[in-house]
């Protein structure tokens, strides 16, 4: 135990509690003082556990529902300063990876650590490259989905059907096996993500290109109609960027989710799969869909003062603004936004970006945004990019989880590899009743009908048997 207990008197009488990385508590129920040590700017929540009333006491925990202020890992990968807008991959600035390097060079960079030799790079780019086939089995899987099914839901079930098919990637311990889960997720998730956008257009699916590099070979996947498929050098790179740019971002909402069901022993792709399901939300990769939706309801610049009074009087949310952790522009969102134009350029005007900059300028200029440090985030210029890549809507948050998948795989095996690893198993405090005596049907009250939402009809009929 890292803490040691003295008696109020003590703590009282030199002050501060103690000397060096401490901090003094004093428990104003008892009288009791603690010493809890203080390490890389946190205390250990368990030592609050000796902090109790009497010994009958369960102990002290700290009530944080959502993480807002719990460290759950200890992390190498990704250090973000949310003040001052930093974002850094092993040390490296997101600017300069995003200058100078490839998606999958980051990616390998995240997973091992440093930045490969020419020889490490080689290997790795041919290692995916040569994975990037799926089983035919998975493309009869995808083909069950009904035609309008939402492309990230399919994705969500295709990753997850992954672990059926190499089930020796159960053997999380073994080197080779994680390396292997590693290739084969970065490499796959591209084309399992292009066959729903395939199957949701009807169209027949087209198969890697091996020719091709990473994002070449995606835009390929997607677009391809002919035998050949030239992808335009500007957009692929503009790509290649916006994957870098959204390889991990530390332990946000998916990689929580990686890292909590992983913790359980599940085999990677499991894990991956709750990543992906997380990232299906709104509030975290779906917000690039709901920046377009709302782009898109504003219809004209000389809505937007209305718009913004209907976001301050909580009717709406400024899409694409705002973040946990960046208390400042978030430097992924400027790093995007210098892509536009050249993007725009390559496909031609979109009247969305009028309205996007626009909007960007006025909120900028008011204090209710800036008061509450709700800045643009890599959401808000993201989703244009990929309009005038020709990607529709729906497939935003699944472009959201190709490059992520790297920054999954990597905190995934960082945990694998930590000796302070334990099965993520959060405390609760209770607030239900308790101690009550089972009631017979006949002597229970209520109302005639169920009310609230199991009793409600829906407006059009539901899908399906
Ligand atoms: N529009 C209007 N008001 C907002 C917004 C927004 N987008 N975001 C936060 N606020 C307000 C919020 O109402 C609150 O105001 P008050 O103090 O008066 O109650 C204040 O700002 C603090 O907000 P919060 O909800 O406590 O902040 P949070 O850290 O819980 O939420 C967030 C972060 C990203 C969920 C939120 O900012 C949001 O919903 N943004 C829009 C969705 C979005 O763009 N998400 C993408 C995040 S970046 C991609 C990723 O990493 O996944």
């Amino acid at each position: 135990m890292a803490t040691k207990q003295k008696q109020a008197e003590t703590a009282s009488s030199d002050g501060a509690g103690g000397s060096g990385d401490t901090l003094s508590v004093t428990d104003n129920r008892t009288g009791r003082s603690y010493e809890l040590e203080i390490t890389e700017g946190t205390i250990r929540g368990l030592d609050l556990r000796q902090v109790k009333v009497d010994e009958s006491d369960f102990g002290l925990m700290s009530y944080d529902p959502a993480f807002t202020n719990t460290a759950s890992c200890r992390s190498a990968i990704t250090y973000i300063d949310g003040e001052a807008g930093v974002l850094q991959h092993r040390g490296i600035p997101i600017e300069q990876l995003c200058e100078h390097s490839t998606y999958l060079e980051v990616a390998y960079l995240l997973i091992f650590g440093e930045l490969p030799t020419e020889a490490q790079l080689e290997r790795w780019v041919f290692d995916v490259t040569h994975h990037t086939f799926v089983h035919e089995d998975i493309k009869k899987m995808n083909e069950g989905f009904r035609h309008d099914a939402h492309p990230m839901g399919m994705l969500l079930a295709s990753v997850g059907a992954l672990s059926t098919f190499y089930p020796d990637a159960k053997r999380i311990d073994d080197e080779e096996e994680r390396y292997m889960a590693a290739i084969r997720l970065i490499a796959k998730i591209p084309t399992l993500a292009a066959f729903a956008y395939r199957h949701s257009l009807g169209l027949p699916y087209v198969y890697p290109d091996n020719e091709l590099n990473y994002s070449e070979n995606f835009l390929s996947m997607l677009f391809r109609m002919e035998n050949t498929y030239q992808p335009d050098e500007r957009l692929a790179k503009a790509l290649d960027v916006l994957f870098i740019l959204h390889a991990d971002h530390e332990q946000n909402c998916s990689t929580n989710a990686v890292r909590a069901v992983g913790s359980s022993g599940v085999d990677p792709y499991s894990a991956v799969a709750a990543g992906v399901a997380a990232l299906y939300g709104p509030l975290h990769g779906g917000a690039n869909e709901a920046v377009l939706r709302m782009l898109r309801r504003i219809e004209t610049v000389e809505n937007i003062p209305d718009f913004l009074e209907s976001v301050k009087d909580r009717k709406e949310r400024l899409m694409g603004f705002g973040h946990r952790v960046y208390k400042n522009y978030d430097p992924r969102a400027r790093i995007i936004k210098s892509h536009v134009d050249e993007v725009i350029e390559a496909t031609g005007e979109n009247p969305l970006l009028d309205i996007a900059t626009e909007l960007e300028k006025q909120a900028l200029d008011d204090e209710y945004f800036t008061e509450r440090k709700l800045y643009p985030n890599v959401d808000f210029y993201s989703g244009l990019i990929y309009e005038a890549l020709g990607i529709p809507t729906e497939m935003f948050t699944v472009i959201f989880a190709i490059p992520r998948t790297s920054g999954w795989v990597a905190q995934w095996m960082e945990m694998n590899q930590d000796p302070e690893t334990k099965i993520a198993r959060p405390r609760q405090v209770y607030t239900g009743r308790r101690d009550v005596d089972y009631a017979e049907i006949d002597q229970r009250e209520g109302a005639e009908k169920i009310t609230g939402p199991p009793a409600r009809r829906p407006k059009k009929p539901r899908r399906g048997a």
